[in-house]
């Protein structure tokens, strides 16, 4: 049984429905902390959770408390991660980890000196549609990879920008790519490998905010595939789609907008035979549960066996790394190679594109 305060009762509500409470065998939600008294006593009275605290300091000094849950906006995630790891606590931090390389850098050191680890969220990661997509992947039976494309197309009216951290610039490192779209993002990285280049365009054309709420990019992989990505914030219809082809194997996902990973995925093979040997390959595929229900089940498991965590340091710091090189690229209006290294001039966090003068 571990011990979890959640911080931050906006999405911390979801990880406490769709996740802690699913795993009641496996997790108890010690305290909450919300710096608005309001958020907090809701949350808390909703799931009756007797410790409460608008102090995150307080949620540290807590020693019945083995794992801190960051759910505060990004731009709080740098300090507040530092400040678990630092108190020798396991630690779960929300998208996106951090704004920019070099401070998930100095994350990475501090996780290497500290007794707990940093588990990023990417819950999209658990549906059985892309689990089994990966299944045949990582089997060597799809092939060599040949073009992949993402839409992400959601809608976000001036109603979600009225909570005052969205939107500008200050306090959100970027838009539709880095809040939104990440999710696919990190999808089709993680079935096709990392981008070796990218070129990006972005534009802010559904709301009057700060950020970029549309945005298109052509990536080339480090295998050789080509991918294009699609994202805005305008569709009157939310979609998310993946569509990925390979020599043996073309996989097109479901178009939830929010879960895309969940069964059904279509699954279309060059031939019988491979048609039969993916069957072999997904007839071992032991169902997993989906989203943070998926994550937090893979999560206790790694922490009760000491294995790898299902979601690293590492996997947030290429999602990162991706954003940045696309970000790089819309406001230089060029071509961006990968890796982003220490002397990239966006190492240490990106221009807006908004701002950029070409
Ligand atoms: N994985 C996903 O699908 C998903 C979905 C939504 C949001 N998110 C991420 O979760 C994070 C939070 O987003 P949200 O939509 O829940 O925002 P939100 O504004 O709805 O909720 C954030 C909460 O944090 C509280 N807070 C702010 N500063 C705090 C502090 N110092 N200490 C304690 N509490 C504090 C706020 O009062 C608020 O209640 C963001 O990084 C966002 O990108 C992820």
């Amino acid at each position: 049984m571990w011990r979890v305060a959640v911080v931050g009762c906006g999405v911390g509500r979801n990880h406490i429905a769709q996740g802690y409470l699913r795993h009641p065998d496996k997790f108890r939600v010690q305290a909450l902390c919300d710096i608005d008294e309001g958020a907090l006593t809701a949350i808390a009275d909703e799931f009756a959770v007797a410790r409460r605290t608008r102090s995150f300091d307080e949620v540290l000094r807590m020693d019945d408390v083995d794992i801190v849950d960051i759910c505060t906006p990004a731009a709080l995630h740098f300090r507040q991660i530092l400040g678990a790891l630092s108190a020798g606590r396991e630690v779960i931090c929300e998208k996106p980890l951090v704004g920019a390389l070099a401070e998930i850098d100095e994350l990475i050191a501090a996780e290497k000196e500290a007794a707990g680890r940093v588990m990023p969220i990417f819950q999209y990661r658990y549906g059985n549609g892309v689990q089994k997509a990966k299944r045949i992947v990582d089997g060597g039976l799809a092939g060599k990879p040949y073009l992949a494309t993402v839409e992400t197309a959601w809608k976000r009216t001036a109603e979600y920008y009225q909570t005052p951290w969205r939107g500008r610039r200050q306090t959100e490192p970027g838009g539709v790519l880095l809040m939104h779209a990440i999710h696919n993002h990190d999808l089709v990285t993680w079935l096709m490998g990392p981008a070796a280049s990218v070129f990006a365009q972005t534009a802010t054309r559904v709301n009057p905010v700060e950020v970029e709420d549309c945005a298109v990019a052509s990536l080339v992989m480090r295998n050789g595939a080509l991918a294009a990505l699609a994202a805005t914030l305008g569709s009157q219809r939310e979609i998310s789609r993946l569509r990925l082809c390979f020599e043996h194997v073309t996989f097109e996902s479901r178009t939830v907008p929010y879960s895309p990973g969940g069964d059904p995925w279509e699954i279309f093979a060059a031939s019988p035979e491979t048609e039969a040997r993916i069957a072999d390959a997904s007839a071992g595929h032991r169902a997993v549960p989906s989203r943070y229900e998926g994550q937090f089940a893979a999560y206790h498991s790694a922490l009760t066996t000491g294995a790898a965590l299902p979601v690293s340091l590492a996997d947030a710091r290429a999602s990162l790394e991706l954003a940045t090189a696309l970000y790089h690229s819309a406001g230089a209006g060029a071509l961006v190679t990968l890796p982003i290294a220490a002397d990239h001039p966006s190492y240490h966090g990106w221009t807006n594109p908004k701002d950029s003068v070409r």
